[in-house]
């Protein structure tokens, strides 16, 4: 049992529903709240103790429920408020907490607020979005772009001024300045809360305070990520300004408020030297913080271990990682780390599932899905359509649910699903939950083993020297990881001791020592003699 002082997700696994592509229950093509409850019992099978739910709020879908028209309804696609409230409490008798997704950097522009906001220079809601006059040519106020591609700013020939968005035009930025906002953001969260959600994923929480003069950024040099040379500028002034502290700071204490505490997580796509900054004092900020240079590493023993060790070294004390390998914006992991080589899927799910911190799976991954290839004409995402062929978009890792390989996959009777599937044969719940040694029943044993062992799961990281190739690393005095991440056979002298977890399954039990011998690619966790 996780001690008293730690919260419920410390030791926990999280995992991450792309609801629209997740399970449909009324046949339209498209996933759903009832399509969730109908597999809450997978989910408690596979041992999850939390589950974030990508948007389900009201929205035109100009970047599907990343632009939110109401922040308290549900989306009628994705069924009721009543619905909502029965997968809360169904998942609660499972032992499964409901994360929601929060969206407070932009709304869409079918939003009241913004409806208003546009409607005259001195409307209530005007000053909640950041609107400015044009510079004396009729240029934009500004340099900022847009991270989505092109200017940031787009004229409104209503009013005659510009306003801001930090990604499409059909999502203008709010404006964090106006005391009104965060109020607003207040009840918002409490509405939520209310309703017995144990936290939120917070949508791009880094970027959500702009500079108050609306300075412009400077230009990228040679020395800059490839990302920033290709925006052309360092977004200085429209991201990570410290006033967004504040902020976090502020839903911090309205999180910690309740009787328990909610989990704050944020999208916090940041340098890794600046991640630490959003857990505060280890306890005024976020909970969690997702990595992206973690994420964006290759699968490489060495590249690897440089991030979470400079990850160790950078969050304060008392902060607790979060390892995550896919999301809906990332693609899978399965294909991007591990190239589809199913004994590269099997240990990148064992480091995820071993290193210090919580683990967040996203919906696929125990199953090692890989991204599907998704045609023109099948596009969705409006990055895909807009950059295609130069950017595809982030369709090929947001495709159905794979649960068996029959029709619809077992994702939708509807005779079209609103994004193809992909090869079933390849990998589907059905066929892997019967198979003991699946990349499911892997991930389902790693899962139980944390359960059953909390001081695994609770353990520090302690660096092991291990040949060039492995990663080698304690969790605690009791465990060690040992990953192969070569294409070599590699031996750690020394070690003796149970491997408790194996990718290779055959391999469960084995007293080894002293010494190990690793198989290319093989991943374990050893419990010392
Ligand atoms: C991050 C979300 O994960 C992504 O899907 C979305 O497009 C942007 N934020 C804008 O909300």
């Amino acid at each position: 049992m996780t001690p008293a002082a730690d919260p419920w997700w410390k030791g926990g696994v999280l995992y991450q529903i792309y609801p629209r592509s997740f399970a449909d229950s009324d046949a339209d093509g498209v996933g759903d709240l009832p399509g969730i409850i109908e597999h809450l019992d997978y989910l408690a099978w596979l041992g999850v103790d939390g589950i974030w739910l990508s948007p389900v709020t009201v929205s035109p879908n100009a970047d599907w429920g990343y632009d939110v028209a109401d922040f308290c309804a549900i989306a009628p696609e994705f069924g009721t408020l009543a619905d909502f409230d029965r997968l809360v409490a169904l998942a609660g008798e499972r032992s499964i907490r409901v994360l929601m997704d929060i969206v407070p950097n932009h709304t869409s522009i079918e939003h009241p607020w913004f409806v208003d906001a546009r409607s005259s220079r001195t409307s209530d809601h005007r000053d909640w979005y950041l609107w400015a006059d044009g510079a004396a040519d009729g240029d934009p106020p500004n340099n900022w772009v847009s991270s989505f591609g092109g200017p940031g700013w787009t004229f409104d020939e209503t009013t005659g001024q510009y306003y801001f968005h930090n990604h499409l035009a059909e999502q203008p930025d709010l404006n964090w300045w106006n005391d009104e906002v965060r109020d607003a953001f207040d009840a918002v969260f409490r509405f939520w809360c209310d309703r017995g959600v144990a936290g939120f994923r917070i949508d791009v929480c880094n970027i959500i305070i702009k500079d108050a003069e609306l300075r412009d950024n400077p230009p990228a040099t040679e020395e800059d990520d490839f990302e920033t040379q290709m925006f052309g500028q360092r977004s200085v002034y429209n991201a990570n300004r410290p006033e967004v502290h504040d902020v976090i700071r502020r839903w911090r204490r309205l999180a910690d408020g309740y009787d328990e505490p909610r989990l704050l997580i944020g999208e916090t796509p940041v340098p890794l030297d600046v991640l630490g900054e959003y857990y505060g004092a280890g306890n005024d900020e976020l909970g969690l913080a997702f990595n992206f240079d973690f994420i964006g590493a290759p699968l490489d023993a060495g590249a690897m271990r440089e991030i979470v060790e400079r990850t160790e070294a950078v969050l304060p004390p008392g902060a607790w990682p979060a390892w995550t390998g896919s999301n809906h914006d990332m693609f899978r992991f399965p294909t991007r780390w591990a190239g589809d080589d199913p004994r590269k899927v099997r240990v990148a799910l064992l480091m995820v599932l071993t290193l210090r911190g919580t683990p967040v799976l996203y919906q696929g991954d125990e199953i090692g899905m890989g991204n599907v290839t998704v045609e023109r004409d099948d596009l969705r995402d409006p990055l895909g359509v807009r950059f295609f062929p130069y950017y595809e978009g982030r369709d090929a890792g947001r495709t159905p649910m794979q649960w068996c390989d029959g029709p619809g996959g077992g994702f939708t009777d509807a005779e079209r699903p609103w994004l193809p599937l992909g090869d079933l044969a390849t990998a589907n719940v059905a066929s892997q939950r019967s198979d003991p040694d699946s990349v499911l029943s892997l991930c389902r044993d790693v899962i139980a083993y944390r359960r059953r062992h909390p001081r695994f799961a609770l353990a520090d990281y302690r660096p092991l020297s291990a040949p060039e190739g492995m990663w080698a690393f304690g969790r605690g005095d009791r465990h060690v990881v040992v990953l192969n991440l070569s294409a070599d056979t590699l031996a750690l002298d020394r070690l003796a001791g149970n491997v408790v977890v194996c990718t290779d399954r055959a391999r469960h039990g084995e007293v080894v020592g002293p010494g190990l011998e690793t198989a290319p690619f093989e991943g374990l966790v050893v419990e010392r003699a």
